[in-house]
């Protein structure tokens, strides 16, 4: 069972400053201080080659080239419209991913990302890339800017999703989703972390079967977030102490899910792939 608080968070709540923005920061200045910069523009993989040199010394929360690569696959699959991203950090992914889904035919690829200097960052390094016109990078909580694109029609259907932000929000964003009906046949989630530092709540949920959720769903929707198996540092991460998902909801039981990891060789962590492969109907 995790706490709210306790120990020290993994990366820090907004308001607090962080060895991160420090980071974040060093990364642009050593970004844009390369002497073959003109070289770099319009070049998405320079840009993340780069990103992936200045991580060698410097530790950053990207989801890198191993777990990249099963989510690469998946793209050239599923040949998302749209793909959505919840978490984009300095726009590591949002450069990886949007370019396989502007190469697959796709039209936009929307980042969600709650800190708004992290966020400029990542438009930086998206704009070098020469991706701006095709990635968006949408600034603010998850569950409150998916709630605006269903309310907006924005987006109506998940297509690919790709998860990797606050640890505890995966399920209830995903239940939002259920919820709107933006999830449905079709829709596939790529899920990242849920090995280390691991989702249980998440694979939990995304395994069962449509019996064993409708049970759960007749307890009513669950108060705030469940964090059962979580470790504090990821709980205690990134969100406001005492923050509560912007909606209450127990989504939709009858989706059913076809769930597995996707585990890069020698790898300690994984990616969960998960399909909606249809509607069960009482
Ligand atoms: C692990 S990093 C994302 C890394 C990025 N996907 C990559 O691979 O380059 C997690 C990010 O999620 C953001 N985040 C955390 N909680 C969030 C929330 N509720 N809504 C939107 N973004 C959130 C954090 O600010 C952080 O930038």
């Amino acid at each position: 069972m995790s706490a709210r608080s306790g120990s020290p968070p993994a990366h820090a709540r907004p308001g607090q400053s962080s060895d991160e923005d420090d980071r974040t920061r060093r990364l642009l200045r050593w970004v844009f201080a390369q002497k073959n910069i003109d070289e770099i523009r319009g070049s998405p993989e320079k840009v993340l080659a780069l990103i992936d040199k200045f991580s060698e010394n410097e530790r950053m929360m990207t989801v890198g080239q191993a777990k990249g690569k099963e989510v690469l696959d998946l793209i050239d699959e599923v040949k998302p419209g749209t793909m959505i991203e919840l978490g984009c950090f300095v726009g590591y992914s949002a450069i990886l991913f949007g370019e396989a889904c502007r190469r697959n035919g796709g039209q936009r690829y929307l980042s969600l990302e709650l800190n708004p200097e992290w966020a400029a960052v990542a438009n930086m390094l998206v704009e070098l890339a020469g991706l701006r016109s095709f990635v968006t990078i949408l600034v603010g909580r998850s569950d409150v800017t998916l709630d605006r694109l269903y309310q907006t029609g924005d987006v109506k259907k998940v297509e690919l999703m790709f998860i990797d932000h606050y640890k505890p929000a995966y399920l209830t964003d995903l239940k939002l989703c259920e919820h709107h009906g933006m999830i449905q046949e079709g829709s596939v989630l790529a899920a990242d972390n849920v090995l280390y530092p691991g989702n249980p709540p998440y694979l939990e949920y995304v395994r069962s079967t449509v019996e064993q959720k409708r049970e759960a769903a007749k307890q009513g929707p669950v108060k705030g977030y469940t964090t059962e198996g979580m470790r504090d540092r990821a709980v205690n991460s990134f969100m406001p102490e005492g923050d509560v998902p912007f909606l209450e909801t127990v989504g939709n039981p009858n989706l059913v899910y076809e769930s597995g990891l996707r585990q890069p060789e020698g790898h300690r962590d994984a990616i969960e792939v998960t399909r909606c492969v249809g509607v069960q109907e009482a």
